[in-house]
């Protein structure tokens, strides 16, 4: 049976500051999607991370669905008015315009869907994260699926021997979406050279050189492109398919033991090392670190199981331990150089008119 995946997530207002959403906001979300959400979707899930809150459909409708979208838009809309009631912080944050219009892309909320010919077992993995941005995932992605060092399978499965094909997007481009697809592993270079630079180029999807089938899908959403300025960090999700094929589950989740710096953590404009943590987690230090979480799935017949929460498990905790270091250590330069993004990067229109009074200030000398 061909289903469809959607990750729908959106931060519509959080609990001291930019931590978390509350336990009614969740709650209304997910009582609007049991009433509203049949004949819809075949069945749901909802969870936070960080202060954003993450809706997983499947679903027989395809790609960007005009009525699963709405249905997503409208449960955030009823969770903005708990928000509101309950006086959360950035209530409606990521719903950035004023009505619902076909489809949530370029509205506000992040979107990573694939729609596939479910296989007799079907396992995956839906990641969120918070504090960071869509190229956030490049690093980890690009070692899941073209380095041997990290996938074993590329080396001993026959049905990754092909490799994988990396669609790209230019994310700077907002005419539209510029995209460029790659081939690992014969374009491996160019594919790094691309993906160095996470704040532009963004793996958008990936798929099987082997079977032609899709195995990622990344939401690929500039916030700050969107609305023109800050409106928070972009925080995306991703959902990535796997054994068989894919890389196994452990082989998609290995490169996130780096902790690699990422762009966010506090204000959207600093750096800081990416920590896998546990479902339902919050943020907490200099907003932050950010943080990705990675929820396992089987989905049949589009029912999906229980997940099972793949940062949960005591490896994790160490390398958590790790990464807390790695953010003390970047913290202790304060705004200088690599601990604070690069102009124009940085998410506050405050730095801006700060340059603007001190221009006629500077003097050439003679
Ligand atoms: P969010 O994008 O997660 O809302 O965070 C914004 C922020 O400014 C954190 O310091
Ligand atoms: P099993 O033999 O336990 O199914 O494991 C196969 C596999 O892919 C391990 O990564
Ligand atoms: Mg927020
Ligand atoms: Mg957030």
């Amino acid at each position: 049976m061909k289903i469809t995946l959607s990750i729908i997530k959106a931060d519509v207002g959080s609990i001291g500051g930019h931590l978390k959403p509350s336990a009614q906001l969740l709650q209304e979300v997910k009582r609007y999607l049991e009433e509203k959400g049949k004949g819809i979707a075949l069945d749901f899930f909802v969870a936070h991370t960080g202060d954003d809150c993450a809706i997983l459909f499947s679903h027989t409708r395809g790609v960007g669905n005009d009525k699963v979208h709405k249905l997503a838009w409208d449960a955030f809309v009823a969770g903005t008015n708990v928000a509101k009631k309950e006086g959360l912080y950035g209530a409606g944050q990521d719903l950035l315009k004023d009505s619902f219009s076909g489809n949530v892309r370029g509205m506000g909320p992040a979107v990573a869907e694939m729609e596939f010919e479910e296989r007799p077992n079907e396992p995956f993995v839906m990641f969120c994260a918070d504090k960071t941005d869509p190229g956030a995932y490049n690093l980890p992605i690009y070692l899941a699926f073209a380095d041997p060092m990290y996938n074993s399978g590329l080396i001993l499965s026959p049905n990754m021997a092909k490799g994988f094909k990396f669609t790209i997007m230019d994310v700077s481009y907002t005419e539209g979406d510029r995209i460029i697809e790659l081939n690992a592993p014969e374009e491996l270079y160019d594919i790094a050279a691309l993906l160095r630079d996470n704040e532009r180029f963004v793996i958008e999807s990936i798929h099987s050189r082997e079977t032609g089938e899709i195995a990622v899908s990344v939401s690929t959403t500039r916030l700050h492109n969107i609305a023109g300025k800050y409106t928070g960090k972009d925080d995306p999700v991703m959902l990535v398919r796997v054994q068989g094929p894919f890389p196994a589950t452990g082989e998609a989740l290995a490169p996130f033991n780096i902790g690699h710096y990422v762009a966010g953590f506090m204000r959207g404009s600093h750096t800081g090392p990416l920590m896998p943590v546990k479902i339902n987690s919050s943020v907490s230090y200099f907003d932050g670190p950010p943080v990705v979480s990675a929820l396992g799935f089987c989905v049949h017949e589009g029912k999906l199981t229980e997940p099972a929460d793949a940062f949960d498990h005591p490896y994790w905790d160490y390398i958590r331990q790790q990464v807390s270091r790695k953010a003390t250590e970047i913290r202790q330069q304060g705004f200088s150089g690599a601990a604070m993004l690069p102009y124009s990067e940085l998410e506050y229109g405050g730095i801006v008119k700060k340059m603007e009074k001190l221009e006629p200030k500077f003097k050439v000398r003679k």
